[in-house]
């Protein structure tokens, strides 16, 4: 791929365990590229299962000028395609949203299957073959509920994070969720400080009286230091202990950070404070019908991170879902959604307030900080600055993993 020779020089002198020159956040050229290397390139958490409960319905996803259309077949396979007719290319479906029997294209009303098999197509003639024109298909991986999607022609190995986050993530049934609530918010604000402020809790105990209430800031990458050993202590002993007792009812809790091939994850099961229920204003569960098959409700909270573009924690009552999708180089949606077992009752089992006021009032608030940065970022005063080595390794692995991926398509 070309990029200008001042794009290249930028990729190539990253420094380490600091964060991104300028350019990286401001430039339209990079905004590109980024799309390009790796919204195009990597498994992008896109969807979820309860997003597309029945045959038929669908959601569309806008990734750089790509639209793409996840829809559940008659044979309840979750599958996705380019959302673009392949007469004369229009888009076919135009809603964030919906429910079709077939994909039908608004302009001449070529009309294709769940499958993406074109079925109908008028006055095309004798000689027109119908199946060269079939959707064309995106990558589409279904991780325990969670859709992710590649629109590259050959996807990253997707083997092996199945493999290692099956055993923590399918306990949590999230199939057998319904969306309780959904709220996206556009953050202005580069998609890469997004991601950085989500790689950290160093901002947490001065920004986010709500989470903290449940949240241990240790869980998040955390490196012992003179500053921190008592309570690093006391977080890891706290680990050991409920991690066996979740082994004993077949929940493992160990942290796995791993890059394979190139698709790069963290996921653990990590205590909560308090009652350690749930990540609610009392930590306790905002939920009272338990998912899965759930006994207990102090089952702490189970993250997963994903590179580039999501994070989510699942606990024993509801889980939480979150996708950032860059719009342009200043602005990105962060979509968040709160699941709840699909037999609970709003009103009786839960409360919509309840269960999102502590995610709600963190997103505003890292919605803030997101902006800060980038206001910073603006100034001909800013240089990158350095990473704690303490509390920001998370945000370096993000980094280093988003500059290499960069090189790697730019061949630097
Ligand atoms: S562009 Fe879709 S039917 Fe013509
Ligand atoms: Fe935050």
């Amino acid at each position: 791929m070309k990029v200008s020779a001042d794009v290249r020089a930028l990729i190539e002198r990253r420094k380490e365990g600091h964060s991104l020159e300028a350019p990286f956040y401001l430039s339209e050229e990079i905004f590109a590229l980024d799309m390009e290397a790796i919204f195009r390139q990597h498994w992008i958490q896109v969807a979820i299962e309860p997003d597309v409960p029945e045959p038929g319905d669908y959601v569309t996803v806008e990734l750089g000028s790509d639209s793409i259309l996840i829809v559940r077949d008659d044979d309840m396979q979750v599958r996705a395609f380019h959302n673009v007719c392949r007469h004369r290319g229009a888009r076919l479906c135009n809603e964030d949203k919906g429910t079709v029997g077939n994909i039908v294209c608004p302009y001449h009303s070529w009309t294709y299957n769940l499958n993406g098999d074109l079925m109908f197509a008028e006055h095309m003639g004798e000689k027109f073959d119908r199946c060269k024109h079939s959707l064309k298909s995106v990558h589409v991986e279904n991780l325990a509920g969670l859709i992710f999607v590649c629109a590259a022609e050959k996807a990253p190995d997707f083997s092996a994070i199945r493999a290692a986050m099956e055993p923590y993530l399918l306990p949590h049934d999230l199939p057998n969720t319904k969306i309780a609530a959904q709220i996206d918010i556009i953050e202005k604000g580069n998609w890469k400080l997004t991601m950085e402020n989500n790689r950290e809790c160093y901002h947490c105990v001065a920004n986010h009286p709500e989470l903290t209430i449940s949240l241990y800031e240790y869980g998040f990458g955390y490196q012992r230091s003179p500053a921190n050993a008592d309570g690093m202590d006391a977080f890891a002993e706290t680990c050991i202990k409920r991690g066996k007792e979740w082994a004993e009812i077949g929940l493992p809790s160990a942290e796995i950070d791993q890059l394979l091939d190139t698709t790069g994850f963290r996921t653990q099961r990590l205590p909560l404070d308090r009652s350690g229920e749930s990540q609610t204003l009392d930590a306790k569960v905002a939920s009272k019908k338990l998912l899965g098959g759930f006994e207990q409700a102090d089952l702490g909270g189970l993250s997963f991170w994903t590179q580039p573009n999501s994070w989510h924690h699942f606990m024993s009552d509801h889980i939480v879902t979150f996708s950032v999708i860059p719009l342009s180089a200043g602005e990105t949606l962060v979509r968040t959604k709160w699941l709840v077992h699909k037999d609970a009752v709003e009103g009786v089992d839960y409360d919509v307030k309840n269960l999102t006021a502590v995610w709600n009032a963190t997103n505003d608030q890292d919605r803030a900080l997101v902006e800060f940065s980038q206001r910073g970022a603006s100034s001909s005063a800013y240089e990158p600055g350095p990473y704690s080595p303490f509390t920001e390794g998370l945000v370096e692995k993000f980094t280093a993993w988003y500059v290499g991926r960069l090189a790697d398509k730019i061949g630097a």
